[in-house]
């Protein structure tokens, strides 16, 4: 029997093998799974894809050019996440890889925790949580962790493809004033938002949603400046890439009083270590990066992801290609 193609898979993903079956990949290739705790370093990364046909991968992997130079016969890259912004996709388009990546699939989950992080800011979920288990608690009161109100607030979107637009679907149901930063005219009229221009946004916003892919025109594109066009009590929540606010300049308006709060679920490094000044703020909230993480959408990750790379390695069209 001629040898089996290779496949490497960096991180075990939800419901993996049941995938591999439903797509015949088992039997047809031979997979390997990286099943560390944490995703595998550059240098092993190189090492086990050579020779691959195939790699699925997460957004915590450097793809670079480098790397598909030490794997010559890589058909297809297939990102279980939405960004890949860790490949280097003119590099890929060069070699003529196929990237896929799954879009889609994660809208819900991700806009739901977008809410999740607004309404926990706006209403000190975590802050008060804190007090009660510390057993600060005396009793209640009328000037007790008093919030922002949500109805009538103006939300701003920057980003408005699948999520943003999923943002705004659940702001209409919180009677919030929607701006979006560059939606089609059509779009903007059936979905009842007002298209503002990046500084309006800017300047109106009580809340900030960031949901921007990261690329060159992104990086840092949420620093001292636009922080100080911001209201003084407004919220700003990433969902994007950590890398789209420069940490730096949020950490001077937070702790100068310039911006009410940040809500990330991304930051700038990944993870953020727990001696970073901007854990020391009691108006800075941060969680995992944990946007698409639910059973279903993991599940419904694995199985894109699955089907691109399966596509790809039978030089079949990719169902969501990221590049040319
Ligand atoms: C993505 O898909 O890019 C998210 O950040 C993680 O699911």
């Amino acid at each position: 029997m001629a040898d089996r193609g290779r496949i490497f898979i960096t991180r075990r993903i939800v419901d993996l093998d049941e995938a591999l079956q439903r797509h015949n990949l088992s039997d047809e290739y031979a997979i390997e799974v990286w099943e560390g705790e944490r995703a595998p370093d550059l240098a092993t990364l190189r090492q086990k894809v050579q020779g691959c046909l195939g790699i699925l991968t997460q957004l915590t992997d450097p793809i670079d050019a480098a790397l598909m130079d030490a794997a010559p016969t890589l058909r297809v890259i297939s990102q279980c996440a939405v960004g890949v912004n860790n490949i280097d996709l003119a590099a890929a388009t060069q070699r003529g890889i196929a990237v896929g990546h799954t879009p889609g699939v994660l809208t819900d989950a991700t806009a739901d925790m977008t809410f999740a992080l607004l309404l926990t800011a706006a209403r000190h979920v975590v802050a008060g949580a804190d007090y009660v288990r510390a057993g600060k608690w005396q009793g209640w009161s009328p000037t007790l962790f008093l919030g922002k109100a949500v109805q009538g607030a103006t939300l701003g979107i920057l980003g408005y493809g699948r999520i943003g637009q999923a943002v705004a679907m659940r702001a209409k149901g919180f009677a919030m004033r929607i701006l979006a930063h560059r939606p089609s005219p059509e779009r903007a009229a059936q979905d009842g938002v007002i298209a503002a221009d990046f500084e309006t946004l800017l300047r109106e916003s009580d809340f900030l949603s960031l949901h921007v892919p990261l690329r060159a025109d992104t990086y840092h594109l949420i620093g001292a400046r636009e922080l100080a066009l911001m209201k003084p009590d407004a919220v700003l929540i990433n969902m994007a890439r950590g890398e789209v606010v420069d940490p730096q300049a949020l950490y001077q308006a937070l702790s100068e009083g310039r911006l009410g709060m940040a809500a990330l679920d991304v930051t700038e490094p990944e993870p953020i270590p727990a001696d970073h000044p901007l854990l020391s703020l009691p108006n800075c909230l941060i969680v995992p990066h944990l946007g698409s993480a639910t059973v279903e959408t993991r599940r419904a990750m694995t199985e894109l992801a699955v089907a691109n790379l399966a596509a790809g390695l039978r030089g079949a069209p990719l169902i969501h290609r990221a590049n040319p």
